[in-house]
């Protein structure tokens, strides 16, 4: 199994200045094996967030504002024009990597935005200008991650048990994850935690990366089938439910990894809070509510060749959307950098983030 010992444990980082690379860790190698890899082009990064080496709302985005600027920096000598198109065109063609993730459109987007203010500067200076914005993206999603790991921590009391699902920690972000950084806030303020990590199939995000991810942090975590959760919460092992999102509806609505809306219901049943964390870069503000939001549907062989052998016989239909959407009504406060929204209402949710919008 890959250790950490001696490596670069990074998401993702770019590498150089203009001209330069997007590194990252290989999530897909995870756990066997520790695995970094290069994009050094936008197709490499459109690949390695479709096939999710690269995964997680917040991380999408950054890999996409620095894949934004691997589709430009070779592109500095074409006429103005042609160089603009060639932005408009990378931007566009990254946008169609992942529909769900809403931190990949917003990324994009304010990268465009920032070229289209800055349209006096020169196709060299605007491609460092854009290779510091993506930056910015970086610095700034790190910053965000270490406000949620601080509000959230105190929703928690010591001795507590808390399911999480899929991963929402440092391998799905810059900095150290929303959910999980929960986790990473609360062991730094000495409270003792003991994480129940849902496997989350198909891709086992849960089994293969939250509970890796953990373990080498030394957060006390409990590995569990999907079909478990219920079960530990009848059994009061868990006091807490704690997830990311993927796109939060002006409403509160939110997405996330398939599997997340019976989590949400089994919470409910059982009287146990719900939590989603989310930075502002993960709100829709162009969506009234979760019924829009789109959900990404992914290849059928995830479910029937996911564990590296055929698991169901040929021929089958097969269902296999990523993402699921949880009603605002069955979360109990979504924790932003900005504070903690509770309850989750579209003024509420206004009031704190959409002067920042
Ligand atoms: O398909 P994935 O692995 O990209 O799905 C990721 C999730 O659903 C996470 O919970 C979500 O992006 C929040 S990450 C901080």
């Amino acid at each position: 199994m890959a250790s950490v010992t001696d490596k670069d444990m990074s998401t993702l980082r770019w590498i150089g200045e203009i001209p330069g690379k997007l590194n990252m860790i290989d999530q897909t190698q995870l756990p066997e094996e520790f695995v970094r890899i290069d994009c050094e082009t936008p197709e490499d990064t459109w690949h390695a967030i479709k096939r999710l080496s690269v995964r997680g709302a917040p991380a999408i985005g950054v890999a996409a504002a620095y894949g934004l600027v691997l589709g430009i920096q070779h592109a500095t000598e074409l006429p103005r024009e042609e160089f603009l198109r060639r932005l408009k065109e990378t931007a566009d063609y990254l946008a169609g990597s992942r529909p769900t993730a809403v931190n990949l459109f917003w990324a994009l987007e304010r990268m465009q935005r920032v070229a289209s203010e800055h349209d006096t500067l020169s196709p060299v200076e605007l491609t460092e200008r854009l290779l510091a914005e993506a930056r910015a993206i970086e610095q700034e999603d790190r910053e965000m991650c270490a406000a949620m790991g601080e509000f959230g921590q105190t929703l928690l009391e010591s001795g507590q048990g808390v399911l999480t699902h899929c991963n929402a920690g440092a391998l799905a972000t810059a900095g150290d994850g929303t959910a999980l950084s929960v986790f990473y806030a609360a062991a730094r303020a000495g409270k003792q935690i003991s994480v129940y990590a849902d496997e989350t199939r198909p891709l086992l995000q849960g089994a293969r990366l939250t509970s890796w991810e953990l373990q080498n942090h030394g957060i006390d975590v409990t590995l569990i089938c999907d079909s478990m959760a219920g079960w530990v919460m009848k059994e009061k092992r868990v006091q807490a439910v704690i997830t990311g999102a993927d796109r939060v509806a002006a409403n509160g609505d939110s997405a996330n990894k398939i599997g997340t809306y019976s989590v949400s219901h089994l919470a409910k049943a059982h009287g146990i809070p719900f939590y989603i964390v989310a930075p502002s870069s993960t709100f829709d503000f162009a969506l009234a509510t979760g019924e829009d939001i789109p959900i990404e549907q992914r290849d059928p062989a995830e479910i029937s060749r996911g564990c590296g052998r055929q698991t169901a016989p040929d021929g089958i239909d097969i269902y296999n959307p990523a993402f699921d959407v949880t009603p605002a009504e069955n979360i109990t406060a979504i924790i932003t950098e900005k504070g903690i929204i509770s309850p989750v209402t579209s003024e509420n949710i206004a009031a704190m983030l959409k002067a920042e919008a």
